[in-house]
């Protein structure tokens, strides 16, 4: 996940390959709710792992279910519809899943059995209503106080009280759908006085959500009546029901964002996206007719999407879409690339979300440069003549992060505020758009720090790079394997050294990389290659062309979306001889050698600084005399003395240098 300020995205130009969805914030939230309130025991598998899954998982334990998530299934013992604790204060963070099916849950169980409890979340959640949940949960005779403003959380629930369960109980419909299911979820712990009918007042929004309620109840053994959208009748001694094992789909919202991801970019093959497909019980599957309606190719199987560029440009659409308010807002970045205006009719719930979704996406496509209106419950896209880069504000909004990054599309770099904000519904959803979205790989900027040995420069590269969320490059760890691999091969010892040989088993090495280790075939050898011998046979075989150009390619392969930092020798003069910033890192040889040696004490190595100052001019002299890709400083790098600076200074000296090469203001 990015826990940065924010996250610059190069334009993006193609995408294809196999995406693996995170499971639905709306399965796994009811799921996680009706299991906790089953008898027995319930394993949900493929359970989102987010901030709002996390937020329900907690509260479920201060109520004392017993969880269990060993990572692949989550095991939920249920209260078996009685309370087991009497009084907790609930932290509900902004998951509106949880905060309102938890409020009718327990007033009804305060009510019945006694208790008292308190209903809290982030700022923003108490801005959001909840008021026409409460009103109808006070009808029923539930005790419920407000504690800030009138109407929105936080809430006390309280009990026992009285319940008058026999007239019809009514809820607003045109709000939030999430009322009505929080009373479909909750009302079953009263249904042991006789059968109980909601009235829907207004016209029922986002249905496609309460058809996902109703399914998952009856997967718990309980079938609610329904007469069109406007009466819900839950049936006498209605008792929630584990059905032992859950699977939880792919989040269709989830998939909004890759199924417009292949409308505008998979030119060649269809780019494949799993976990939900034409079996879904998520109303946010529909997504894929208005991709449809806008030219992307999509073929459906049952639990997987694959989706084609289409149309070019996008055809511009006018659509309700009060069926798919989530996926919705994937359609109005998608609408940037339209032959015309798009406009968006029946998005008044925009407004109530994590943020103002409404106000928040016109002023953020404006800022790319599209002209866009703004209604009370309406939103007309037109794509901008001239594309500008642009800082995205997310407002706390995962949507408006993953939204955002569809933007990278239109020949501009697209910088995301806040993008750790998607931990909301998809923590790894950069992660996943990198794996399957590519820039051309001159349009991905390169951060080049060079210098001699001992300089500090990967520790400088590895900061600068987690700093941006770019890819990192050790080139001096690739020289290393080369000479790793040479010395167990017996081919260090000959002199001179057989470069053809060498340089052939250096373009075949088997190597793998995950952040911070290297792997030469099955074995880890990221603490082999910091050892001194092979420091010096790296030294030598860096010095070998035909060694150098059979690492080259391996070498550019780094150079992928959002970005990358790469140190060693020759980054910024010859491998990334266009990187737009080169730093070159150096000191005195004198405070290198009293680094390393301190380094190497503390290690608790022995070392004698005279001759590891010697050692260094050696390797020095020998990197800088060689006649193929002598160590110098690019003609355009700028030097940096860090014989002085702490490391934290030398980063924050190349990150000021870096901000003012970039477009975003
Ligand atoms: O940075 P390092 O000590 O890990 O580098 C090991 C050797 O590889 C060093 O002697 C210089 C050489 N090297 C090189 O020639 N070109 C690079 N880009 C990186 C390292």
């Amino acid at each position: 996940m990015y826990a940065l300020p924010f996250l610059d995205l190069p334009p993006l130009a193609r995408a294809g390959g196999t995406v693996k969805l995170p499971g639905s914030k709306s399965i796994s939230n009811r799921v996680l709710l009706l299991a906790g309130l089953a008898e027995g025991e319930t394993r949900v598998h493929d359970l989102l792992d987010s901030d709002d899954t996390r937020v329900m998982l907690e509260a479920l334990r201060t109520l004392g279910c017993g969880i269990n998530h060993d990572g692949k299934v989550c095991v939920v013992r249920g209260l078996g519809g009685t309370l087991a604790v009497h009084e907790a204060k609930l932290l509900l963070g902004n998951a509106g899943t949880a905060m309102r099916p938890l409020t009718a849950a327990l007033a009804l169980l305060a009510a019945r059995d006694g208790g008292r409890f308190e209903l809290s979340g982030v700022p923003r959640m108490h801005e959001r209503p909840i008021g026409d949940l409460t009103e109808s949960l006070r009808q029923l005779g539930c005790r419920i106080d407000d504690l800030g403003t009138p109407g929105y959380p936080p809430l006390g629930v309280s009990g026992p009280s009285a319940l008058a369960l026999l007239q019809p109980i009514r809820v607003r419909g045109d709000v939030s759908s999430q009322f009505l299911t929080a009373l479909l979820l909750a009302l079953p712990l009263a249904s042991n006085q006789g059968a109980m009918t909601i009235e829907v007042q207004g016209e029922l929004i986002s249905k496609p959500y309460v058809e996902i309620t109703l399914a998952l109840l009856a997967r718990f053994g309980i079938a609610i009546e329904r007469e069109g959208w406007q009466r819900f009748i839950v049936p006498a001694n209605s008792a929630y029901r584990s059905p032992g094992d859950v699977h939880v789909e792919g989040d269709a919202s989830s998939a909004s964002y890759f199924i417009a991801l292949g409308a505008i970019a998979a030119t060649k093959k269809p780019l494949r996206i799993e976990g939900v497909g034409h079996d879904s019980i998520q109303g946010d599957i529909r997504f894929i007719d208005a991709a449809r309606a806008m030219g992307a190719e999509i073929r459906t199987e049952a639990n997987a999407v694959e989706v084609k560029r289409g149309a070019w440009p996008l055809k511009a659409i006018t659509l309700d879409c009060n069926h798919i308010p989530d996926a919705a807002m994937t359609l109005a970045v998608m609408a940037l690339y339209a032959d015309g205006p798009t406009t968006l009719a029946n998005i008044a719930s925009w407004r109530v979300k994590e943020t103002d979704r409404l106000a928040a996406m016109a002023t953020e496509l404006r800022k790319l440069g599209a002209s866009v209106q703004e209604g009370p419950d309406w939103l007309t896209v037109s794509p901008p003549a001239q594309w500008h880069a642009a800082a995205i504000h997310t407002y706390d909004d995962h949507r408006m992060a993953m939204c955002a990054s569809l933007a990278a599309f239109g020949g501009v770099a697209v910088r995301v505020l806040d993008p750790a904000c998607v931990a909301k519904t998809f923590p790894d959803y950069f992660e996943t758009l990198f794996k399957v979205a590519q820039a051309e790989p001159n349009d991905v900027p390169v951060i080049t720090i060079d210098g001699p040995t001992a300089g500090g420069k990967g520790t400088l590269a590895a900061a600068v790079a987690e700093r941006l969320g770019y890819r990192l490059l050790d080139s001096g760890s690739l020289y290393r394997v080369a000479a790793l691999a040479a010395l167990r091969a017996g081919l260090m010892d000959a002199e001179p050294l057989d470069e053809a040989t060498i340089a052939a088993l250096a373009a075949k090495l088997p190597l793998s990389f995950k952040p911070g280790r290297i792997r030469l075939g099955q074995e880890e050898v990221t603490e082999a290659l910091r050892e001194e011998a092979v420091g010096v046979a790296a030294s030598r075989v860096s010095a070998l062309p035909a060694v150098r150009r059979a690492l080259h390619e391996l070498q550019l392969s780094f150079r992928r979306a959002p970005g990358l930092v790469a140190d060693g020798r020759d980054m910024g003069t010859v491998v990334f001889f266009d990187a737009p910033l080169k730093v070159f890192l150096t000191a005195s040889a004198a405070q290198r050698a009293a680094r390393r040696h301190k380094q190497l004490i503390s290690k608790g190595i022995p070392a004698n600084i005279d001759s590891l100052r010697a050692d260094l001019e050696a390797r020095d002299l020998r990197d800088t005399t060689r006649t193929v890709s002598p160590l110098k400083p690019a003609q355009d790098a700028q030097l940096l003395d860090n014989s002085d600076l702490s490391i934290e200074q030398s980063v924050e000296k190349v990150l000021e240098m870096w901000s003012a090469r970039r477009p975003f203001l």
